[in-house]
């Protein structure tokens, strides 16, 4: 018999658990041997019932989406499924924890299910670009109605023990372990006291209402949930038919380059777990301390506070102590408003929040986060004072931006115990956490800073250090594409569009308008000196911030507001454009979205690749979590490197090099990409 099952029997009843670490994947082995397992029991004559559970945390995740490749390989899903519903003998699947996708479908197509208290089941394949592909679209609505189901797959939402009893997906809640909760419903069956029914049996009634009100919702969806809808749809078909439609969809789907994004959107954020650090000892970090109760300062100590770990907030006089503590507490009453913080955690959080205005208050914490404005000087200055009245082990480390975290350690006489842990704002939603390593950061730093930041439920990426870092770095690069677009001829709603139709939530003038023209301002100011004379530079931006135009909050910016609300463009800022324009004897051309966009993610990638070139980032897919988790990267394309591969290295390489032609300096093929061709190397493969 396989490794991933175990196989039992108790008396008249014969238990199969699936016993595959770390969470049960159903991969093709699993599928063999659950298949295998059945028929063993099915052909023994003392086994009159069958009960399915899952060993460890979960009863399964599901389908092995790194396996996904050899789906079509049998018995396939559909078809070990199919061969549960049809087993002469009852079927009793027991979960506990976690049954989630195909899992869940493997259940659904048992003749009875039980839920361990706790338990939590979904279809969440549409998150991953599919629709349930082993009948969750056709055996959800026989057992919960067409409603439901709808809502239950086109979300991919979690649903708790308690709703899956009221919607009857479960026939039971019951405490213990899934193992002896199976055997007791088995027993039960057994009895006479608990029906057990083959879901293919049901009959689904049609709801038209509730099919025609989620089409006119998921009209403007990614494809899975519209195609999920589909699917659904043919639940009213004799069982077979509707299967077969399913399938069918499912296997389009797979197909399918949304897929293939949020796949590598799922893996990304656990890849970046994976560092040449991981494994050294984590120190343990029992209270923080924060420096700076600003924007970030203040969501940094929220951010905290939701994970439940104790937090110092250090300000530099009492009227910013009451202003700090007022916005942080005002994140956690939003956290508490939303359902992410519970009552009672929301009390403790407020009894573990300290806010002081004296540094001394940091003697006794484990890591201190410098939150403080951009100036070198200033922060070389408060460090060399942490260094002086934190403890010997304590950790230091900033939230800076773009600075040298090099020459911040160098004011300590602890470099080994110093990083960057950049946050993004809002910080205590936003998940990119980068985890910067200076030349001297030893790996338990590292490793430590890795452990916090699951701790806190963000994704950390291991960056070196250089400007901006791999986020901003790459930022300033693509942005300065949308801004020599503008002075070329195209307006700037124009630009935002193209690229919220690409799929950002917001454009970048937009986005800018949101963050304060004055912001991108000081960046400019302080990089003046080094800008290189070859450099293209618009002043458009300036030019509007010298009107006092600074974005929503000064009601104009690139847009007008209304009560913070968005109204439209602003002519005054796109009559600057004009006369710049004119003034540099520009003539105006077109362009179209496409090539709007081709030129952002080129300039994206042209940045992303010296990053990688410079062992900036460690691996292509660092830049993507960077950019999916931290700048509203449409997470169905799955990161600017994974998009690179779809795109091509000669296409990539044959752009810059026709952009080249009316700006050399900007556009320069990197030396890797060139590399890339003669080998016929992917990012992927670099993963
Ligand atoms: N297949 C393969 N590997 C999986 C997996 C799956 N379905 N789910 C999780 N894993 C892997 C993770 O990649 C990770 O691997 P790593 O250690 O090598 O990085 C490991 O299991 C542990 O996962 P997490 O770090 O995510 O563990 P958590 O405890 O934080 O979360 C979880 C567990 C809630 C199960 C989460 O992993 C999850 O949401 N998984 C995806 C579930 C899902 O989408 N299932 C549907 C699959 S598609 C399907 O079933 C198609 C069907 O309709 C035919």
């Amino acid at each position: 018999m396989s490794e991933f099952v175990t196989i039992e029997r108790e008396g008249e009843i014969g238990l199969i658990g699936m016993d595959k670490p770390p969470v049960n994947a159903i991969g093709v082995a699993l599928r063999t041997a659950i298949h295998e397992a059945l028929s063993d029991l099915i052909s023994d004559q003392k086994i009159k019932a069958i009960v399915l559970y899952g060993a460890g945390r979960f009863f399964s995740a599901g389908a092995d989406i790194k396996d996904f490749a050899r789906s079509a390989e049998q018995p396939t899903l559909p078809e070990v499924l199919k061969f549960i519903n049809d087993c002469p003998k009852p079927v009793i699947a027991a979960m506990h924890g976690r049954a989630l996708g195909g899992a869940l479908e493997l259940a659904l197509s048992a003749h009875l299910r039980v839920g361990i208290a706790g338990l939590k089941v979904a279809l969440p394949e549409v998150k991953l670009g599919l629709l349930p592909g082993a009948g969750g679209t056709q055996r959800l609505p026989r057992l919960a109605g067409m409603a439901a189901a709808i809502d239950i797959i086109c979300t991919g939402r979690e649903v708790s023990a308690d709703e899956a009893l009221r919607l009857g997906l479960v026939a039971k809640v019951v405490g213990g372990s899934s193992r002896d909760a199976g055997v007791a419903a088995a027993r039960d069956v057994l009895a006479g006291k608990l029906a057990a029914i083959p879901t293919d049996d049901l009959l689904v009634e049609t709801d038209d209402n509730a099919v025609s009100a989620a089409k006119a919702r998921y009209a403007n969806a990614l494809t899975a949930p519209q195609t999920a809808l589909d699917a659904i749809s043919a639940a009213t078909l004799p069982i077979d038919e509707g299967l077969a439609k399913e399938r069918a969809l499912f296997m389009a789907l797979m197909q399918g380059e949304e897929r293939a994004g949020l796949v590598h959107a799922f893996l990304a954020e656990r890849e970046t777990l994976k560092i040449p650090e991981a494994g050294s000892n984590i120190r343990s970090v029992e209270r923080v301390g924060v420096v700076g109760g600003g924007t970030m300062g203040s969501g940094i100590t929220a951010a905290f506070c939701l994970a439940g770990i104790p937090v110092s907030l250090i300000e530099t006089d009492s009227q910013r102590v009451i202003k700090a503590r007022e916005t942080v507490e005002k994140y956690l009453a939003g956290a508490l408003k939303r359902g992410k913080l519970t009552e009672q955690d929301h009390v403790k959080a407020l009894e573990n929040l300290v806010t002081s205005d004296e540094l001394n208050d940091l003697a006794n914490v484990d890591l201190v986060i410098e939150a403080i404005f951009e100036d070198m000087n200033a922060k070389t200055d408060l460090f060399a004072k942490l260094d002086k009245l934190c403890k010997p082990d304590a950790i230091l480390s900033s939230n800076t931006s773009y600075l040298d975290i090099n020459q911040i350690a160098s004011a300590t006489s602890r470099p080994a115990a110093v990083l960057g842990l950049h946050f993004f704002s809002p910080a205590h939603i936003m998940r990119l956490l980068e985890v910067v390593v200076t030349d001297n950061t030893s790996p338990d730093i590292v490793a430590t800073a890795f452990d916090l930041a699951r701790q806190l439920k963000k994704v950390p990426v291991r960056s070196g250090v250089c400007d901006g870092f791999i986020g901003n770095r790459i930022l300033s690069r693509y942005r300065k594409v949308c801004e020599y677009l503008v002075l070329d001829g195209v307006e700037f709603d124009q630009v935002d569009r193209a690229l919220t139709d690409f799929g950002f939530a917001m454009g970048p003038f937009a986005v800018s308008d949101l963050a304060g023209l004055d912001i991108g301002r000081a960046a400019r100011e302080r990089k003046a000196a080094s800008r290189p004379p070859q450099e293209r530079y618009s002043r458009v931006a300036d030019l509007i911030c010298e009107q006092g135009w600074f974005g929503r909050k000064t009601g104009k910016g690139y847009y007008l507001y209304s009560e913070g609300k968005l109204i439209g463009p602003n002519p005054d800022a796109q009559a600057i454009v004009y006369k710049e324009r004119a003034a540099l004897e520009l003539v105006p051309k077109t362009f179209t979205d496409e090539e709007i966009v081709a030129r952002y993610i080129t300039a994206m990638i042209q940045e992303a690749v010296t990053v990688l070139e410079e062992g900036v980032a460690l691996r292509p897919v660092d830049i993507d979590a960077v950019k999916l988790f931290g700048y509203g990267f449409p997470r169905h394309r799955g990161g600017p490197m994974h998009l690179a591969d779809q795109i091509g290295v000669s296409e990539l390489i044959s752009r810059i090099e026709t952009y080249a032609e009316e700006d050399a300096y900007f556009w320069q093929v990197p030396q890797l990409l060139r590399t890339m061709k003669n080998e016929g190397q992917s990012f992927a493969e670099m993963n």
